[in-house]
């Protein structure tokens, strides 16, 4: 990921702060295969770390502190860990939701000083916040001298954006972001926390599809499908939809408001196909692989109702092209990127079919690159 960004917040770096950083960190974006809008009711996922995210670099200081330049907004933050506000201020307040979450966990925290840049598209499905958040995490935790297990990094990363930033994102971004593994997926069990690597297999390519439609997720209605899943789980007596097997929720039917029925098969239906998904690339078997994600995408489209006009649009075109075994919408959904899984000998054909068709459709150019793989968060 990080060559050209490594080098620029470095250079950055000693510009603003007269000195060379004494730590560079790395974090990444991460796409999710499989397994969508499923973590919050404790379900499987199954995502890949990319070779895109964000690197900062930092020197702790003596006193109590936070100064972080963002390069990529050309702003400063600059806090005291005495005392900081919530002022809504888009990038920083992901900073100090970190803040806020590790001393609310009883964390001793000292200042540092940083200098960050990313190359994650924002708002595009891929992300960025999580990334951000797990940076943040770090960071602190080097400046303050302790050490944070790869699951509490994600834990507190998820209660900062939940009750900091007011977002109820579930566990998967920050999980697969501080843990993920460079040429495997992650299976997340998101009840657990338990996780497996497993290889991608050869062959076959990832196709990230941005639609370059763009939302944002505070505004969207992400919140308001996890209201609905606990209507579905309130009717059926349960704490989460993991507890809800199809048979039950069959059994529920009658029972349920359509609307919230539907909500609930798309979680239920999608907990299966993901542990499928596991087993066919477990197995390398392609071609289940690809009919695992068109009919995860015809269920965010129909039940779910998180796909949108453009990801509808780019993924029907995918699906037409030969070297195509599959594709879907992946993220929170709204608007931002799909995914497709093809033939790694035919990348540059279906590249420019999809653009082509996709630009010709709907008048804008998207942006289509290959899943490249990466580790999750690291000291460099
Ligand atoms: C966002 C959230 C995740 C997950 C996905 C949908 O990316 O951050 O926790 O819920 O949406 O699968």
């Amino acid at each position: 990921m990080a060559n050209s960004l490594t080098t620029n917040v470095t250079e950055t770096f000693q510009k603003i702060y007269g000195e060379q950083p004494s730590m560079l960190l790395q974090a990444p974006g991460r796409v999710n295969l499989i397994g969508e809008h499923t973590d919050y009711s404790d379900g499987f996922v199954l995502p890949v770390a990319i070779n895109l995210g964000i690197t900062m670099a930092m020197r702790p200081r003596e006193d109590s502190k936070v100064r972080v330049y963002s390069i990529d907004f050309d702003e400063t933050m600059e806090i005291d860990l005495s005392d900081y506000q919530n002022t809504n201020d888009s990038w920083q307040e992901y900073i100090k939701s970190l803040a806020w979450a590790l001393q609310e966990d009883g964390y001793e925290l000292r200042g540092w000083d940083g200098v960050m840049a990313g190359n994650i598209p924002i708002g595009a499905g891929l992300s960025s916040s999580a990334a951000l958040e797990n940076i943040a995490a770090k960071a602190f935790a080097l400046a303050s001298d302790f050490t944070l297990s790869l699951a509490k990094m994600a834990i507190l990363s998820q209660k900062g954006e939940n009750q900091w930033v007011g977002v109820n994102v579930g566990i998967m971004d920050q999980l697969i972001s501080a843990a993920g593994q460079q040429g495997h997926a992650m299976l997340i069990d998101c009840r657990t926390l338990e996780y497996e690597h497993i290889p991608i297999p050869d062959h076959v390519t990832f196709m990230v599809l941005d639609t370059m439609t763009r939302r944002e997720l505070t505004n969207s209605n992400y919140n308001l499908r996890r209201q609905e899943v606990e209507q579905a789980c309130e009717v059926m007596q349960i704490d989460l939809l993991r507890d809800c097997s199809q048979a039950m929720l069959c059994a529920f039917q009658e029972q349920l408001e359509p609307l919230i029925f539907k909500r609930a098969h798309h979680v239920v239906t999608e907990n299966d196909r993901v542990l499928r998904f596991g087993e066919a690339m477990r197995t390398a078997d392609l071609q289940k692989m690809g009919e695992l994600l068109n009919q995860s995408h015809a269920s965010l489209r129909d039940d779910y109702e998180v796909s949108s006009k453009e990801l509808n649009t780019i993924v029907e075109i995918s699906q037409a092209h030969p070297a195509c075994l599959g594709a879907r919408m992946t993220g929170a959904g709204f608007a931002g990127c799909a995914l497709a899984l093809i033939d790694a000998a035919q990348v540059d054909s279906f590249k420019q079919y999809v653009y082509d068709n996709y630009h010709a459709k709907t008048g804008i150019e998207p942006n289509i690159f290959p899943v490249d793989s990466a580790n999750g968060v690291q000291v460099l």
